[in-house]
């Protein structure tokens, strides 16, 4: 690691020094190759290196437009290289010769440095225009040896092939064989397409637009990247060594990574990043954001502090929430509903299918579309009298209702009308697919679309629109600008089937798609969802259940215990399934998922002080394990078991065997089984056997201070008697607990209650004080706790008492 320690550059050094020239936000530095590179501070936590370009910067949906200047930055110097400085940030700085740029801690120590930047366009060899995450479309393969197949090849000795033939102008290598061979010689390809298990390097016919350059990062050898997003193939794990910008059922890639190097970073646009050699290779990249992060945490407050901060959801959207294909008429949704309270399984809302809106899919409309069918209203079928029926169901029952979205129209006028506008994107459900980065369009939707909110529905669920990659950010978009346009502060949320970054600060929730109904697809949701907080989006859920076809109870109940410490808990099935509802199940299945609602709805006040927490300090509120105990290898990849929030750790049984395994993390103190006083040291695992159909493996650490709600049967219920601290002793610890409307962005400005919870373990003593001045019907006035201490083998409750500004307990054990 290169160590430098930066000079302030006098004003008429810097005119001596020619080659660069203040920009806004940094300097624009002239190199003896590569051309431009300017260099600019982007937020309180972020670099942006920018090669071979100058002029205004391209805007770009994952950036978060409104978010504070940046600091302002002094320009520096080192030895042959110059650059900008920012208090307690660091520095970034190029050698304008060499062109090799680095990014350096507040004290001068290299956190990252480059290799020699490459020309923009053209003049480099064909190996160092590789694409991670492409493969060749029409590939035209050269007549030379085998016809261009070649097997047992290294990246590096495929694209040299390529090189030693002259009719050779690309390359496509696999890193897993197909069949024998992994490696093939093109004389043509008309373009490429994402394919997560290929790299292409060279050109294509017409040429596939350079957007940028290659920016080759070295990378110490012990170095581990996360956070590039998850699909079927990888979401078991959480390591990566490649990623790029992709959407489809199942998959959300994007082109960023946090380096256990220290650091993290984000590729615009189009870009893709590949770990080989002691290096990291990024192509097609325009501007390389990097930021300083030691840790989890660090990298994702760095994130958002350029792609926007995530928007706190409606509370009511922590609760359940039951979605099927299958609403199909009014009387069944009139009978089915009221069950859910019949049996007292907590809820706040459900979810409606094509049948909210029209008796039949639009899957074989035609280009030109369907006369009669309606694309912004209501299937008579289901919703004769929308506006009273939506009316009752939330009055009466307390339940919310939220509808599908399809990104595309089928009613006869309104797509002509749109396709004379320019307003379809090419590809698409036979050419119907709308595409919403156009704001006039946008206008227009929100104008057809804008009666469902004031009609009574709740939020949206969009489905189907990976045509591009950016669809979904625009799709959202459209309807955060429809609810804003009615109510400038009401909370949106919406449930998506892609999430690119950027999405999180609008409250649009990313789902994991269409996944069969079995183990192996349970035991892989946890790993979706913490990949995809590792790339930015705290907010994720899943089919509980699967959706594809039949589930069976035991899965079933499993989905919902792992459901309950997912960041949103909602089922899904087919419309052949039974309804992933419990009371459509056996009595001893349906009560243990009532147990899972039921611990859900306790959780809810946590869960919405880690939603603020995320939204205002960037800490995910479902952690993998190696965020906070990265020193232990064995975190590493695990996605079998997560903390939510610091201090409480689940390990659910995922497996059709009724066994669980729970990892205790080196250096990570004494665990308490939930509830209990059985401990668990660091560095220990728990194997468990025959566990009971209503037992969830859950641990909190020594130290924990856990807020539990009543049992209330929905959100709106709160707080429904005394707050519930459970205390775990042997260390010191806190929790604060966040109230607040639970509907608005109040928030943001401060209208909260911060009820900070603090133990001390010495004196036995559980003292609180309040902030803020937040009041309202769902606060809670009074709080009970129990301390459960391992050294006493006991438990010690004690009885509620008001919260009033500050109080305390103090516990004789
Ligand atoms: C620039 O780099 C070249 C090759 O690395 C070297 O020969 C030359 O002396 C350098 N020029 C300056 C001004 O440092
Ligand atoms: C459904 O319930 C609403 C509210 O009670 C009622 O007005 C409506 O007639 C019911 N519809 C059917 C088909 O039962
Ligand atoms: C219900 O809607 C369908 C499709 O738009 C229509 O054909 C039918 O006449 C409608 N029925 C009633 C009772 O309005
Ligand atoms: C969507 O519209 C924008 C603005 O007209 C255009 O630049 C873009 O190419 C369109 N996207 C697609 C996928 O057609
Ligand atoms: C906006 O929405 C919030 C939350 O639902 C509500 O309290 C407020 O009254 C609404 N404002 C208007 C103008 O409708
Ligand atoms: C797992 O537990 C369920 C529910 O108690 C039971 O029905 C099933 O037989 C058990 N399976 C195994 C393999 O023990």
């Amino acid at each position: 690691m290169r160590s430098a320690v930066a000079i302030l550059l006098s004003a008429a050094a810097l005119a001596a020094a020619s080659p660069v020239t203040p920009i806004p936000n940094g300097i624009s530095v002239q190199t003896v190759s590569s051309g431009v590179v300017r260099l600019t501070v982007e937020s309180n936590l972020a670099f942006r290196v920018s090669v071979g370009k100058n002029g205004p910067v391209t805007e770009y949906p994952f950036l978060d437009d409104s978010r504070p200047a940046p600091p302002s930055f002094q320009t520096v110097n080192s030895g042959s290289m110059v650059g900008i400085s920012v208090s307690g940030l660091g520095s970034v700085m190029i050698d304008p010769n060499s062109t090799q740029f680095a990014m350096q801690d507040p004290s001068g120590t290299a956190i990252v440095t480059s290799r020699q930047l490459l020309q923009p366009s053209g003049g480099s060899s064909i190996c160092d225009t590789a694409r991670p995450g492409f493969d060749a479309q029409d590939p035209v393969r050269i007549s030379g040896d085998n016809g261009g197949a070649l097997s047992g090849q290294t990246q590096e000795s495929c694209c040299s092939a390529c090189d030693s033939f002259s009719e050779c102008t690309a390359w496509v290598y696999a890193p897993v064989p197909d069949q024998q061979d992994n490696c093939w010689l093109l004389k043509s390809a008309s373009g490429v397409f994402p394919s997560s298990d290929r790299v292409f390097g060279g050109q294509t016919e017409p040429p596939t637009p350079i957007v940028g350059s290659t920016i080759t990062l070295d990378a110490d050898s012990s170095a581990v990247y996360y956070g590039s997003g998850a699909g079927q193939s990888n979401a078991g794990t959480l390591s990566r060594t490649s990623g790029f910008e992709h959407v489809e059922n199942r998959e959300s890639d994007a082109p960023v990574y946090w380096s256990s190097q220290g650091y993290s970073a984000i590729g615009l646009q189009a870009a893709s990043w590949q770990a080989r050699d002691g290096s990291v290779v990024w192509s097609q990249v325009d501007d390389l954001y990097l930021i300083p992060a030691a840790d989890i945490d660090a990298s994702t407050r760095g994130m958002w502090s350029i792609t926007g901060a995530p928007s706190m959801l409606p509370r009511w959207a922590l609760g359940f929430l039951a979605s099927r294909w299958g609403w199909n008429s009014e009387e069944y949704i009139n009978t089915t509903l009221p069950q859910f309270r019949q049996g007292n399984y907590p809820i706040d809302a459900y979810i409606s299918d094509f049948s909210w809106f029209t008796a039949q899919d639009d899957y074989n409309c035609p280009s030109d579309g369907w006369s009669w069918y309606s694309d912004f209203g209501y299937s008579n079928l289901t919703y004769p009298h929308p506006k009273e029926q939506l009316s009752y169901y939330r009055s009466a029952l307390n339940m919310r209702m939220m509808g599908i979205r399809k990104p595309r129209l089928c009613n006869t006028e309104l797509l002509s009308y749109a396709r004379s506008q320019g307003w379809l994107v090419e590809g698409g459900l036979n050419g119907r697919d709308l595409n919403y980065s156009i704001p006039a369009m946008r206008q227009w939707y929100s104008k057809n679309q804008a009666h469902f909110r004031t009609d009574g529905v709740a939020g949206y669920w969009n489905d189907e629109g990976e045509v591009y990659y950016f669809q979904f950010y625009w799709w959202n978009l459209a309807e955060v600008e429809t609810l804003q346009s009615l109510n400038a502060t009401e909370r949106f949320f919406s449930i998506n089937r892609a999430y690119t970054p950027g999405m999180q600060r609008m409250g649009a929730v990313y789902w994991t798609g269409d996944i069969n109904p079995t183990w192996q697809q349970l035991q892989i949701t946890p790993g979706y969802m913490l990949n995809q907080g590792i790339m930015g989006n705290p907010y994720t859920t899943c089919d509980i259940g699967g959706f594809t076809s039949q589930t069976n109870a035991l899965l079933l109940t499993r989905w919902y215990q792992a459901g309950v410490f997912l960041p949103i808990m909602r089922v899904h099935s087919t419309e052949s399934a039974t309804p992933h509802f419990p009371f459509l199940w056996e009595p001893a299945a349906a009560n243990a998922m009532r147990d899972a609602l039921n611990l859900r709805y306790q959780l809810i006040p946590a869960l919405n002080s880690l939603a603020y927490r995320a939204a205002t300090e960037g800490k995910l509120i479902m952690r993998p394990l190696m965020a906070s105990f990265f020193a232990d290898t064995n975190t590493h990849d695990l996605t079998s078991q997560w903390l939510v929030g610091d201090s409480v750790m689940v390990a659910p049984v995922l497996n059709e065997n009724n066994q669980s395994s729970t990892y205790f993390p080196v250096g990570s103190g004494t665990w308490y089984q939930y509830a209990t006083t059985l401990t668990h040291e660091a560095g220990t695992t728990e194997q468990l056997t025959n566990v009971g159909l209503d037992y969830i493996p859950i641990y909190a650490r020594a130290g924990a201070v856990l807020p539990l709600g009543p049992v209330v049967q929905y959100t709106d219920a709160l707080p429904g008697g005394p707050l519930q601290v459970q205390v775990y002793a042997g260390a010191d610890g806190s929790f604060t607990l966040v109230e607040d409307d639970g509907l608005t962005s109040g928030y943001t400005s401060g209208n909260v209650r911060k009820t900070t919870f603090s133990w001390d373990d010495a004196s036995s003593t559980l003292s609180w004080t309040v902030a803020g001045t937040f009041s309202g019907p769902n606060v809670f006035t009074s709080v009970a706790a129990t301390l459960y201490s391992a050294a006493a083998g006991k438990s010690f409750p004690v009885p509620a008492k008001a919260i009033g500004r500050s109080g305390s307990f103090k516990f004789s054990t």
